[in-house]
């Protein structure tokens, strides 16, 4: 990995997702970072109900600028801006080539990756790592990050309309297993982490000396909010009451009661997908890179927040599962202390990358 001087003061770090944006404000310190501010706020209308087709991506600047507002931060005044994408048209990958000089490697790399990835679009962006250089063979193991520039475009697009300077733009899966990487004591072995957001889970799997893998499952809180709304016959507002209170627990005070509408529920509740498409992917990794030796499973993203989820995935797949405090490096001033939030994982990952 390459290392160039720090030159930052300050850093920001913003996570657009598609429920909530999450800003981190850090100070670079000495020896780590220092959390001078933080905010999430959502960017879907609260309280009713709404139709994931209509959202559209204009929606996304006047919250930013709201939240820059209340942050103090005036958008020109922003050197060192991190922020990601993520999505369908968005893939990370690691790969391994034969060991080729630098002024070679990236057209060979370009049509590696239009092998490896599918990116629809034709205008494909790449990005690329050499991670290592193996001993023996003289292979290189490179992980490429690949996206169209309709993303790309859609994405600088909000920030500059906001009056933000896009200077660095990462990929979600680097962005989480960067804040993972930084904020954790890891020892050998892997680690599964799982960004849990509204309408996806990102999921990486890291550890220092493994394969990188990383792939979307298709769920999050919204999903378990429409489960709660057919299960127990609530309307929108209603069930996301009751899944920030109780989550996938049942609520103590009320007895259930088998309702007409529980012999609709024709799809498995999104846990039990959730927890399917882990399994999977673990599957699959064990074959790929192999190696089982997972230590450890970390939540992430808002509906980390979701009571019962981390019992229930180790429960399913049988990996010890925590939610993921994301401030083990990061000083913070007393007043933010009782506020370990996992929601916030994936922008701290951006604001803690330093080149
Ligand atoms: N305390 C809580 N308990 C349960 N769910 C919560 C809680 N707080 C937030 N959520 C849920 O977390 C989700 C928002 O999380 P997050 O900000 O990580 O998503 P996002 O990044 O906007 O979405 P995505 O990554 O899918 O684009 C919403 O579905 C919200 O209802
Ligand atoms: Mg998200």
């Amino acid at each position: 990995m390459k290392k160039k001087p720090v030159r930052f003061r300050e850093s920001v770090g913003i996570d657009i997702g598609t429920h909530s944006v999450k800003i981190v404000h850090l100070r670079r310190l000495h020896d780590g970072f220092r959390l001078l501010n933080y905010e999430i706020l959502p960017t879907v209308p609260q309280g009713v109900e709404y139709v994931v087709g209509d959202l559209r991506p204009e929606r996304f600047v006047p919250v930013i600028s709201e939240m820059l507002k209340t942050l103090r931060i005036k958008p020109k005044s922003v050197k060192h801006l991190v922020s990601s994408i993520g999505g369908d048209d968005t893939s990370i990958k690691q790969i391994k080539t034969i060991f080729l000089p630098d002024d070679e490697l990236e057209s060979a790399l370009f049509f590696e990756a239009k092998k490896h990835i599918p990116i629809s679009g034709s205008d494909m962006i790449l990005d690329y790592q050499v991670l290592s250089v193996e001993e023996k063979t003289n292979n290189m193991n490179i992980l490429l990050a690949a996206t169209n520039k309709d993303v790309l475009n859609e994405h600088t697009n909000i920030l500059d309309t906001v009056g933000l300077n896009p200077n660095m733009v990462d990929v979600d899966s680097l962005a989480i297993a960067n804040a993972f990487a930084l904020n954790a004591y890891v020892e050998d072995g892997v680690y599964v982490l799982l960004n849990v957001g509204a309408h996806r889970t990102n999921m990486v799997i890291w550890g220092p000396e493994s394969r990188f893998f990383a792939r979307d499952i298709p769920y999050g809180g919204y999903n378990f909010t429409r489960d709660i709304m057919s299960k127990r016959s609530l309307e929108w507002p209603e069930a996301e009451e009751y899944k920030f209170e109780h989550g996938l627990l049942d609520d103590p005070n009320v007895e259930t009661v088998q309702t007409l509408s529980m012999l609709d529920i024709s799809e498995k509740p999104t846990e039990e997908a959730i927890a399917e498409e882990i399994r999977r992917s673990l599957r699959f990794y064990v074959k790929e890179a192999g190696t089982s030796d997972f230590r450890k499973i970390y939540l992430m993203g808002g509906s980390a927040k979701l009571k019962g989820l981390p019992e229930y995935i180790q429960d399913k797949v049988n990996i010890p599962t925590e939610v993921f405090m994301p401030f083990i490096n990061v000083e913070m001033p007393e007043r933010f202390e009782d506020k370990k939030d996992p929601q916030l994982a994936l922008a701290i990952g951006l604001a803690m990358r330093t080149e």
